[in-house]
């Protein structure tokens, strides 16, 4: 493959930009100057900000005051790679095969943010960009953009637009044009059970020392009820219910619930009774555990009774949810229920408010008749699962919802090994961003 956007979509994915492990703060650094003179060689002013955290990269066009400006948000660090003995290929060592680039980051969030950069670079090289482009791409979205909205805050000014667009979405099926109308939002805890001061022989001291383990299972049972509905009381209080048209276009989604079974790899699925799984992906909110650990992991039998146990926790939220709300009523209902003997410590994490646009807004019209431009078809509208933590505050601080354009496959493998962005995807994302500026110039300002 010799296509330099490739070969740039290669490089990209070849620098571990992995936010979370402190070990690559170097490459953090790296990737940001990485973008830095990428953005430069499109024609755009670009520059590296520093924050308390992993630097933000900024980058505009060239000015022109008549023209409407369009902000573009992306991210480009990446989830941790973690477990490498399941990649076919190194996650860090992008390859290509059956037209597909395969590595850490290729899909979110690389590969969809190159393409609007890409974009944009082709339409100034042609002296074709109709509107003002502000490239916003931070290091921090996948460890929940703790620091992005002070950023947002302190630069106001700079970032003023008249519309936000953000490509770090799935596409309802291959090929098929979708516009992410809602994402959930998300709160995350950290959950550490504490029982006898040390690793205990599970002979001398069992059956009179409450185990750690054990307490850590009961609370996690206690989340559901049998239904698969989530068992923290009010959890549900503030649940804004899905409208009838929003459960036509659920029913009408090109992605069915064998789909989603078959690409999970489960032989059936589960979950909230009396919904469709995209319904419950999209729209009703979940407790996940994350993480579990307690007790000997290794080789053989040991006869320990734990001296702790821990558990992770993410609530995903939709609509009107709080989530300092959700996570003090998991905290009362852990601890209400915490068995005698142990104790906990809980620790709260990360979290950001669901997202919802009318996608039958003039700005949300414009997206869809962008995407039906370059796709050739009538755009899905979808809820997503997944979340952006910033979404909120980019249009609080900002004044204007992003339009969610995705461009990521349904098999992308986002945060799993064998992640992977279709070469057609990142091409038709390139073409996507040239129609999406023209149709954005042109609308009135919402
Ligand atoms: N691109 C995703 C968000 C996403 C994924 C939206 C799939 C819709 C469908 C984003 O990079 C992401 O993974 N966000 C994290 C946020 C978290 C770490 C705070 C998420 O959703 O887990
Ligand atoms: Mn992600």
């Amino acid at each position: 493959m010799n296509d330099p956007r490739l070969n740039h979509l290669l490089e990209f994915v070849g620098i571990p930009s992995v936010s979370a492990q402190s070990c690559h703060a170097g490459d953090m650094d790296r990737c940001a100057s990485w973008l830095f003179q990428l953005l430069k060689t499109q024609g755009l002013d670009a520059r590296i900000e520093k924050t308390p955290g992993h630097p933000v990269v900024l980058a505009r066009s060239p000015r022109d005051a008549s023209k409407r400006t369009i902000l573009i948000y992306g991210h480009y660090d990446v989830q941790p790679a973690e477990p490498l003995d399941q990649w076919t290929s190194p996650p860090f060592e992008p390859e290509i095969r059956d037209g597909r680039v395969f590595g850490r980051g290729a899909t979110d969030n690389k590969g969809q943010i190159l393409a609007h950069i890409l974009g944009v670079g082709e339409a100034l090289a042609a002296n074709a960009l109709p509107v003002n482009v502000v490239f916003l791409i931070e290091g921090e979205e996948e460890v929940g953009s703790p620091h992005l909205a002070a950023f947002l805050e302190s630069h106001r000014e700079e970032l003023a637009c008249d519309a936000i667009a953000i490509s770090d979405t799935g596409m309802a099926a291959d090929g098929h044009p979708t516009l992410s109308y809602a994402l959930r939002g998300i709160a995350a805890m950290e959950v550490r059970v504490t029982g006898p001061a040390r690793d205990l022989h599970s002979g001398i001291y069992g059956g009179a020392v409450a185990n750690p383990a054990t307490a850590a299972a009961r609370l996690i049972a206690s989340l559901h009820d049998p239904d698969g509905r989530v068992a923290i009381p009010g959890f549900y209080n503030d649940v804004q219910p899905m409208e009838d048209w929003e459960r036509e276009a659920a029913a009408a989604s090109p992605l069915k619930d064998s789909d989603i079974a078959a690409q999970a790899g489960v032989h059936e699925l589960a979950g909230e009774a009396g919904y469709s799984a995209v319904e419950r992906i999209g729209a009703r909110p979940t407790a996940e555990v994350n993480g579990l650990g307690s007790g000997y992991q290794g080789e053989g039998t040991k006869t320990v009774l734990p001296a702790e146990a821990f558990f992770k926790l993410t609530f995903r939220l939709v609509a009107n949810q709080k989530p300092s709300d959700i996570l003090a009523k998991a905290r009362r209902h852990l601890e209400a229920r915490c068995p005698r003997g142990v104790r906990l410590e809980i620790t709260e994490g990360h979290s950001g408010e669901a997202f919802f646009l009318d996608p039958r807004s003039p700005d949300g019209l414009a997206a869809q008749a962008a995407l039906e431009e370059v796709f050739g078809k009538k755009p899905a509208l979808t809820r997503e699962g997944g979340s952006i933590p910033i979404l909120t505050d980019l249009q609080r601080i900002l004044g204007h919802p992003a339009l969610l354009l995705a461009l990521a496959s349904p098999d992308c493998r986002a945060h799993a090994p064998d992640e992977n962005f279709p070469v057609a995807n990142f091409l038709a994302g390139i073409r996507l961003n040239r129609v999406l500026m023209k149709n954005l110039a042109s609308i009135s300002v919402s």
